[in-house]
């Protein structure tokens, strides 16, 4: 029991280190005060461009990576490696969502989940990209693919194939939980049609 809670709590400070935040602070911006008010790569696209998004997803999402591997680096009962790898992931996006090191303000989780879910259960990650881009593309809503692909976990829980069906459902019930609860905002929005939806010509405009 220490052990896997040190390794959460090592997975949450992981996930605390926000990527735009970070970024950010090196370039004097806190982009918390502008666009959606969201520490995440989509706000930072809209508000930075896509060079600094890149930087911002290449840790939000690569912090995920490492959180999820963080139990293979000690020695541990096989059967408890998994579920503990999945636990860290959702730390790690917990981190994100609640950072310690910036006032416990940041963003939605959704490119930290996806770093953990690339390790934790491959075939889903790629399964939730999918959907992501198939709703981006016909929409132009980001938080709306994201919430509807964290959804979209469900079925893929069903159809398998690693782990257990357990195992699986309880990973998507929680993730896809996560999400909607994090993007609470961008539903309400889409709900008073005054959610920012991004056209495809102004993407990477700047
Ligand atoms: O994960 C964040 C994204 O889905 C929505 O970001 O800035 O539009 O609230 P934003």
């Amino acid at each position: 029991p220490v052990l896997g809670a040190g390794l959460l709590l090592a997975a949450y400070l992981l996930g605390s280190l926000s990527g735009s935040l970070i970024l950010g602070r090196l370039i004097g911006v806190d982009i918390r005060k502008s666009g959606s008010g969201n520490a995440g790569g989509t706000n930072a696209l809209r508000t930075r461009g896509w060079r600094f998004a890149l930087g911002v997803v290449a840790i939000d999402v690569g912090k995920g990576v490492l959180a999820a591997l963080l139990p293979l680096a000690v020695p541990l009962e096989s059967a408890l490696v998994w579920p503990l790898q999945a636990a860290c992931g959702m730390a790690a996006a917990a981190g994100h969502v609640w950072p310690v090191f910036f006032g416990f303000r940041g963003g939605k989780g959704a490119g930290t989940l996806i770093g953990a879910l690339a390790v934790v259960w491959p075939v889903a990650a790629v399964g939730v990209v999918a959907v992501w881009l198939l709703v981006l593309f016909s929409t132009g809503y980001v938080g709306l693919s994201t919430v509807l692909a964290a959804a979209a976990l469900v079925p893929l829980a069903l159809l398998g194939p690693e782990i257990g069906l357990a195992g699986r459902l309880t990973l998507a019930l929680i993730a896809s939980g996560f999400i909607a609860f994090t993007h609470r905002d961008n539903l309400r929005r889409l709900c008073a049609g005054t959610e920012y939806r991004f056209e495809k010509a102004r993407l990477f405009a700047r």
